[in-house]
C-alpha cells in the first residue's frame, strides 16, 4: 500500500513529491473543517440510527471528531499535504485517536458528496454573515438619508447637472441597489440548502440511509434528488459567487460616487482623516484610496466568477477533480465582499456633507429647465414646443453668463408669452424637488416615507 494514503490499496508505488504538491489541497481546504465535521457527525447519528453503526462506535466517532475540532481551534492539529485534503486529514487523525471506529465513518459515504456537503455548508454560512452585514450598512445609509432627506444637491445622468435631487433620496438608491443584493443571496440560499449526502460516489450508496435524518440534523430543507448532480454540480458557488460580483459593482458604483463627491472639484463630502491616505509626495493630497480600492476589488471578484464558469463548462458528469479548484476563487470572494461591506459602512458613518456647495451646484447648470417645460406644458403649451422654447432661454441666459432665474420676466416671456410671474417659484430648486411627490420621487417627504418604509422593513429581519 501506498505510504499512508486512505486510497492505498491498489498502488505499489508511491506518490511523485511534485504530484502530491499539485493535488494537494489542505493548505486551503482546512477552512471547511467546521463544516466537515458537522457532516460527518451528522453523517455517523444517522449510520448509527439506521444501524449501520453500533451506538458504541458512534459514540466514539463524535467524541473523536469533537477532539479534532478542538485540536484545529487551539492549531495544535497535525495537517498533512501528504493526506491531500482537510477529509482525509480529519478522517486519519480520528483512526489515529480512536482505532477501527474511525475507519467506519466512511461507509455509505465518498469524498465527492462528502465535498459537495462543506462547500453547501460553507456558502449557507457565508450567506447568513453576508446577509447581516448588508443590513447593517443599509440601516446606516438609511440614517444618513433621514438626515438629508431635503439637503439639495444636482442629480447627473451622463455625469452632467440634470436635475436637483435630494441627497437623502441619492443615499435611498443605494439602499435599493442593497436590497436587490440582500434578495439574490436569500434566493441562493434556497438552492444552496440542499443536502447532498448520500449520493456517495456518484451512483448513490447500497446502505439503508436515511438522507432526510441527516438533512434534517444539518439544516438543510431536504436532500438533493439525483446523485450524479448532487456530487458534480457547483452551480450554487457559481450563483453566490455571481451575486457577490454584482453586489461588488454596487459598492464600485457607490465607491465612484464617493471619490467624485470627495474630490476638489466637486468638494460635496468629506470623508473624514480616517478613511482616507497621504501622498508620499505631495504634502497637500488627501486621497480616497478606500473608495478607490472598493472600486478595484470589484475586479477580482468578477475574475473569480468567470473562473468558477469556465473551470465548470468543460466537466462531463460526474465528479471531477477540478472541482477542487471552486475553493480559493469562493473563498477569496467571500473575504472581499467581507471587508468590503464592513470598511464602506464605517466610511459611509465618517461622511460630512457640504450643503452650501452641493446646493450651488445644483443651481448651476440649469438643472430646473425641465421644470420651467413643465410649465408651459401645465398652460397648454405642447412639451416638444415647452422643450424648444425653454432651451433658447438657456442659451440666451448661458450667452450672458446668468442663470435663469437672473433673467428678467420681459426676457423670459420673448420665449413664450405664457410665462408670467409665478414661473420664478417654479424655477427654484426647493420647487422642484418638492414637485417630484410621488412613490419613487425625490421630494423630502417622499424621502421620508421611503426612510420610515425602510426602517420598518430592515427591522424585521
Ligand atoms: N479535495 C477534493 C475536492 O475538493 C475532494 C474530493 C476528492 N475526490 C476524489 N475522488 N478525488 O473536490
Amino acid at each position: 500500500m501506498t505510504k499512508g494514503k486512505l486510497w492505498g490499496g491498489r498502488f505499489e508505488h508511491r506518490t511523485d513529491y511534485s504530484v502530491e504538491q499539485f493535488t494537494a489541497s489542505e493548505h486551503f481546504d482546512r477552512r471547511l473543517a467546521r463544516f466537515d465535521i458537522a457532516g460527518s457527525v451528522a453523517h455517523a447519528h444517522m449510520l448509527s440510527a439506521q444501524g449501520i453503526l453500533s451506538e458504541k462506535e458512534t459514540e466514539a466517532i463524535v467524541e473523536g471528531l469533537t477532539t479534532i475540532g478542538k485540536e484545529i481551534d487551539e492549531q495544535q492539529f497535525p495537517w498533512s499535504a501528504s493526506l491531500e485534503d482537510v477529509h482525509m486529514n480529519i478522517e486519519s487523525r480520528l483512526t489515529e485517536l480512536i482505532g477501527d471506529a474511525g475507519k467506519k465513518l466512511h461507509t455509505a459515504r465518498s469524498r465527492n458528496d462528502q465535498v459537495a456537503t462543506d462547500m453547501r455548508l460553507f456558502v449557507r454560512d457565508a450567506i447568513d454573515e453576508l446577509q447581516a452585514r448588508i443590513t447593517v450598512l443599509q440601516l446606516a445609509l438609511v440614517e444618513i438619508a433621514a438626515t438629508h432627506a431635503d439637503t439639495i444637491m444636482p442629480g447627473f445622468t451622463h455625469l452632467q447637472p440634470a436635475q436637483p435631487v435630494t441627497c437623502g433620496h441619492h443615499l435611498l438608491a443605494w439602499v435599493e441597489m442593497l436590497e436587490r443584493d440582500w434578495q439574490r443571496l436569500t434566493s441562493c440560499r434556497e438552492r444552496t440548502n440542499v443536502l447532498p449526502l448520500g449520493a456517495a460516489a456518484l451512483a448513490g450508496t447500497s446502505f439503508a440511509i436515511d438522507q432526510q435524518m441527516t438533512a434534517d440534523e444539518l439544516g438543510f430543507t431536504t436532500f438533493m434528488r439525483n446523485s450524479l448532480d448532487a456530487v458534480s454540480d457547483r452551480d450554487f458557488v457559481i450563483e453566490f459567487t455571481a451575486a457577490l460580483a454584482i453586489m461588488a459593482t454596487h459598492f464600485s458604483r457607490i465607491a465612484e460616487d464617493l471619490v467624485l463627491w470627495s474630490s476638489e472639484r466637486f468638494g460635496f463630502v468629506d470623508l473624514g482623516d480616517a478613511f482616507c491616505t497621504g501622498s508620499s509626495i505631495m504634502p497637500q493630497k488627501k486621497n480616497p484610496d478606500v473608495a478607490e480600492l472598493l472600486r478595484g476589488k470589484t475586479g477580482r471578484m468578477v475574475g473569480h466568477l468567470v473562473a468558477l464558469l469556465v473551470l465548470m463548462k468543460g466537466q462531463p458528469l460526474a465528479y471531477n477533480r477540478d472541482n477542487q479548484e471552486d475553493k480559493e476563487p469562493l473563498f477569496d470572494s467571500v473575504d472581499t465582499a467581507l471587508a468590503s461591506v464592513d470598511v464602506l459602512t464605517k466610511m459611509v458613518g465618517q461622511m460630512v456633507f457640504d450643503k452650501d456647495k452641493m446646493y450651488d451646484a445644483a443651481a448651476k447648470g440649469y438643472t430646473t429647465a425641465t421644470d420651467l417645460a413643465d410649465y408651459l406644458v401645465r398652460k397648454g403649451v405642447p412639451f416638444r414646443d415647452a422643450h424648444d422654447a425653454v432651451g433658447r432661454s438657456v442659451a440666451a441666459a448661458d450667452a450672458s453668463g446668468l442663470a435663469l432665474t437672473d433673467l428678467s420676466l420681459d426676457t423670459l416671456q420673448k420665449f413664450s408669452e405664457k410665462i408670467d410671474a409665478d414661473v420664478f417659484q417654479v424655477l427654484t430648486l426647493e420647487g422642484s424637488v418638492a414637485s417630484r411627490d410621488h412613490p419613487g420621487g425625490t421630494a423630502p417627504n417622499r424621502v421620508w416615507s421611503a426612510v420610515a418604509e425602510a426602517r420598518t422593513r430592515l427591522a424585521q429581519r
